[in-house]
């Protein structure tokens, strides 16, 4: 019988619980002890293990954030950090450790797993900006998109009643998943992603085509669009139409956090359960994710960020959308 251990790392995502809740569940159905490891890597480090009973658990599935706390850890990025996370995991005599994490965390998982080959890593993709590469979908994005599009609803009555334009922002450091999500469910009448040059010419274009038909506007920007997010845009648009009132919402970590979606659950579900079920077969250093509803495994060493591909028929449907 192995002793398991799993950790939470990087931003928090909905889903992460339920997937917590399903790798614990695995592990006892298996016969395997599991450990939940504190505060990610850094609980690994800092050797804040604790055991994680079935029987204790209770019905986690519905909670958002993470019962086993995360972080961005410092001290495991360095090699005395990463042996002494090594020596803690051979104290708590855990041989296999399931890592949920984003793509740096995974790149971490790799490093690890690479200097500690002893040790079985699996790592579970999770990020609501769903920039992982190897996967279709990360724990956490399908909500983050369900609660950007409730709240753009709200935002668009505001805008409706008061024929405002409203440049929201949405997040996405590095991706326009949510923004281009987010923007063809609310009808939005321009999206800017950091994927597509459609900048300020776009967005000129849009407003004059928009405001001749004197219409109330909800502009979605992605956080990490290149126009600098939605005070710039807001500021260049002042002088574009200096007569209009101009709001800016930045919906910042509202996104991050709630109760998860079905899809999110049943994401987060499969992939912890497949996560065991692979240490089990002996599988290491990959990340378990799904493609077309099919368990994958990708080498760690190829977890790379995902950039959004648009398309030339998904710019055409933005294009129509806006239109
Ligand atoms: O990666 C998810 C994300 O929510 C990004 O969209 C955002 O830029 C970032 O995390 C914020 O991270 P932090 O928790 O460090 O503020």
């Amino acid at each position: 019988m192995d002793k398991f251990a799993v950790l939470t790392s990087g931003g928090d995502a909905p889903g992460l619980n339920a997937c917590i809740n399903a790798v614990v569940h695995a592990s006892a159905f298996y016969g395997h002890e599991i450990m939940g490891v504190e505060s990610g890597y850094e609980g690994l480090v800092k050797n804040h293990f604790f055991p994680l009973k079935l029987s204790e658990l209770g019905n986690i599935n519905a909670l958002g954030g993470t019962i086993l706390k995360t972080s961005r850890s410092e001290s495991f990025q360095t090699k005395e950090g990463r042996k002494q996370a090594f020596e803690n995991l051979r104290k708590n005599e855990v041989k296999k450790l399931i890592i949920l994490g984003g793509d740096g965390s995974l790149t971490g998982a790799q490093i690890f797993s690479e200097e500690y080959p002893e040790i079985g890593i699996i790592g579970i993709p999770k990020t609501i900006d769903n920039d992982i590469s190897g996967t279709e979908f990360a724990i956490g994005y399908d909500t983050a998109l369900n609660t950007a599009v409730r709240a753009i609803d709200n935002i668009r009555d505001t805008a409706t009643s008061h024929n405002r334009v409203f440049i929201v922002e949405v997040m996405g450091r590095d991706a326009g998943y949510i923004a281009y999500g987010t923007g063809l469910a609310t009808g939005a009448e321009g999206i800017l992603i950091p994927e597509t040059n459609m900048d300020m010419v776009y967005l000129t274009g849009q407003i004059q085509k928009h405001i001749e038909k004197k219409k109330p506007l909800v502009i979605v920007v992605a956080e990490g669009d290149e126009s600098g997010g939605a005070f710039s845009v807001s500021k260049k648009l002042k002088e574009i139409i200096p007569e209009r009132e101009i709001r800016v919402s930045i919906l910042g970590y509202i996104q991050r956090g709630g109760a998860p979606s079905a899809f999110d659950r049943i994401l987060a579900t499969k992939f912890g359960v497949w996560a065991v079920q692979s240490l089990l077969e002996g599988k290491s250093n990959v990340m378990v994710s799904s493609i077309s509803g099919k368990i994958k495994h990708t080498p760690l060493s190829q977890v790379q960020k995902r950039k959004m591909k648009i398309s030339s028929s998904a710019l055409e449907m933005l294009e129509i959308c806006t239109f």
